[in-house]
């Protein structure tokens, strides 16, 4: 754990990583579900991991991706700006005996990484937490480590809160699979409306917005493809 004193200096990202500490256990259990595998799953096919790949997974929560990946790539760092989270990923990591599996506390939008040192980059589920400007600096930081011919892979909710058909098809069905898991499922939706009308809600994309964005950061073979539910995933390269 030598890389969990990487200052956390900003008052909103130690909010941020306060409140993601705070659901450690909670996330654990949600991303053990089986959509959740499907995705890892997804991701892990896109990325083709090599034994020699080194891998940098973004927002790496409970180790998701990063624990899958430490079996396949030759080393992986586990990235997040949860210092909670960490310690959950270096414990599952330690007891599965993963040794190539390394922590780093820090900001998906300030990775202190060195440059081309990584031949992926994954990220599952977390870079809707970013502001639009924030995910343009996490998408160029992904690119800045990736080494020329790196590929980037990222799965996460892919809609806007729009009246496109596309969105609201997305909205529609997300809000009918909450709503059938009964009265919690109501308290959720209503959560969920208090928080985007205070503005206090995360800040998922598009398709679309991923797919503009990835390209005018620089990448090449940029993809976007629908998965299920409200997920999508982007896969691109870094060119050589
Ligand atoms: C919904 S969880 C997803 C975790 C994991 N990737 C998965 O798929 O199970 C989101 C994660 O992103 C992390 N996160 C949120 N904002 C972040 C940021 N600005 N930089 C790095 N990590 C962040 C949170 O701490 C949390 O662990």
């Amino acid at each position: 754990m030598e890389t969990l004193d990487v200052a956390m200096t900003s008052a909103p990202r130690r909010a941020v990583a306060a409140e993601w500490d705070a659901r450690v256990e909670s996330w654990r259990s949600t991303c053990a579900g089986p959509a959740f595998l499907r995705f890892r799953d997804r991701a892990l096919d896109a990325a083709a991991l090599r034994a020699t790949d080194r891998v940098l997974d973004v927002g790496c929560g409970t180790g998701l991706l990063a624990l899958a990946a430490a079996g396949l790539a030759d080393s992986v760092v586990a990235l997040d700006v949860s210092p909670r989270m960490l310690l959950e990923v270096q414990s599952a990591a330690d007891a599965r005996g993963l040794r190539n599996l390394s922590v780093v506390c820090a900001d998906a939008a300030q990775l202190p990484l060195a440059s081309d040192g990584m031949d992926c980059v994954m990220s599952s589920y977390a870079l809707h937490h970013l502001d639009h400007r924030a995910k343009l600096a996490a998408l160029a930081e992904a690119r800045r480590v990736l080494r020329p011919g790196g590929r980037l892979v990222v799965v996460d909710m892919m809609f806007s809160l729009s009246m496109r058909a596309q969105d609201r098809a997305i909205i529609l069905g997300k809000a009918r699979q909450i709503l059938r898991k009964g009265p919690s499922g109501a308290v959720r939706l209503v959560r969920n409306a208090v928080r985007i009308g205070s503005g206090r809600w995360e800040h998922p994309a598009p398709r679309d917005w991923w797919l503009d964005a990835a390209t005018m950061m620089g990448f090449t073979d940029v993809v976007v493809v629908p998965l299920e539910q409200e997920a999508g995933m982007l896969t691109a390269v870094r060119p050589e």
